[in-house]
């Protein structure tokens, strides 16, 4: 357990996942921030009324000011605008921007050894604003993405085969958009490469399926995007850190060399303990995969290059 985590932003991702993060007891304090008045702390008592239900002590608490949040040993960012049907994540670009920029000028200012979540989209893109604005290193920026990606690629796999979600194992690289790659080739279901147990054609019907994940629950919502898988991805990052897990789990990080690529942040296999990343690791890649990942890589310098 930590002392304090902080959620920027108390919408739909950012209140569910600090439910979460306080079930898990992973702070002492989970700190909300918003800019609307009265919401965060709302939500903040109501999830603390929850406590002694549901068995936690870590006290949950909304407000408006960065004064509470000062010195966060994490800080989780969902604070922006989400997609609504017929946006893609860039066209949030330059709102979200401006956004991401303000939240991590206060971050710096008030939680200067905070390891930083990225999770406002464009993903890729709004954790290079978050470094550049906060001058953290890269062990201590990270972007949620990968692991979302991959619980909805799993999750699919698992309806397809009708076993469990525990069996399956993969992988899903590249930046959180269209040109996501999950990796056929590292995906098994206990062990057994996935090749085995699906033809060609409907893994590739899955992988489809998992690069308009995000897009499938906007077009049901129609008022917002998704949020509890969203959550859930957040508090496994979170836990993975707070607990020195040195979990292997894809996330998007800034990238020196590795994959051949740098100076962006993408969805790489990432060790995640107590120092945040630890080490990014460098899977074999078959050509197309490779191509795929450069390609990805392209699209977010694409998104980079219209920042504002
Ligand atoms: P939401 O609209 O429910 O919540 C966003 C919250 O941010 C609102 O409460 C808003 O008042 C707040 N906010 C706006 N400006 C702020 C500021 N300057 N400081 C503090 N708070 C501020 O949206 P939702 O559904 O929670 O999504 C949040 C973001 O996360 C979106 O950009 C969305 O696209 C992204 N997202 C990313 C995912 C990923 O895999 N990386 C998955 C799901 C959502
Ligand atoms: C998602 O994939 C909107 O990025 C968000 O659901």
């Amino acid at each position: 357990m930590v002392d304090k985590i902080t959620v920027v932003g108390a919408g739909n991702v950012g209140a569910t996942a600090a439910q979460g993060l306080a079930l898990k007891e992973l702070a002492r304090r989970v700190v909300m921030v918003d800019i609307i008045e009265g919401v965060p702390q709302g939500k903040g008592l109501d999830q603390w009324e929850s406590a002694p239900i549901e068995g936690f002590d870590a006290r949950v608490v909304g407000t408006n000011s960065y004064d509470e949040t000062a010195g966060s040993d994490l800080v989780v960012v969902t604070a922006g605008i989400a997609r609504k049907p017929g946006m893609s994540r860039e066209d949030l670009l330059n709102t979200n921007a401006g956004i991401v920029r303000e939240v991590s000028e206060n971050i710096k200012r008030t939680s200067p050894d905070a390891i930083v979540i990225m999770v406002s989209n464009p993903l890729d893109v709004m954790a290079y604003v978050c470094k550049r604005v906060t001058g953290f290193s890269r062990e201590r920026v990270l972007g949620m993405a990968g692991v979302l990606d991959t619980a909805r690629y799993r999750s699919f796999i698992a309806l397809e085969l009708d076993v469990s979600v525990e069996d399956i194992q993969a992988l899903v690289l590249g930046g959180h958009g269209d040109t996501m790659v999950p990796l056929a080739s590292c995906t098994t279901v206990s062990g057994v490469p996935l090749s085995q147990l699906l033809e060609r054609q409907k893994i590739e019907a899955l992988i489809e399926r998992t690069r308009n994940g995000g897009a499938e629950i906007v077009g049901l919502l129609k008022t917002g995007s998704a949020y509890y898988a969203p959550a859930a991805a957040i508090v496994q990052m979170v836990e993975a850190i707070v607990r020195d897990k040195k979990r292997i789990l894809p996330c998007s990080a800034w990238l020196q060399g590795e994959y051949g690529l740098e100076g962006l942040f993408l969805g790489v296999p990432c060790k995640l303990g107590r120092r945040g990343l630890e080490q990014v690791l460098e899977v074999e890649l078959t050509s197309k995969e490779r191509v795929e990942l450069n390609r990805s890589a392209q699209a977010v310098k694409e998104t980079m290059a219209l920042l504002k």
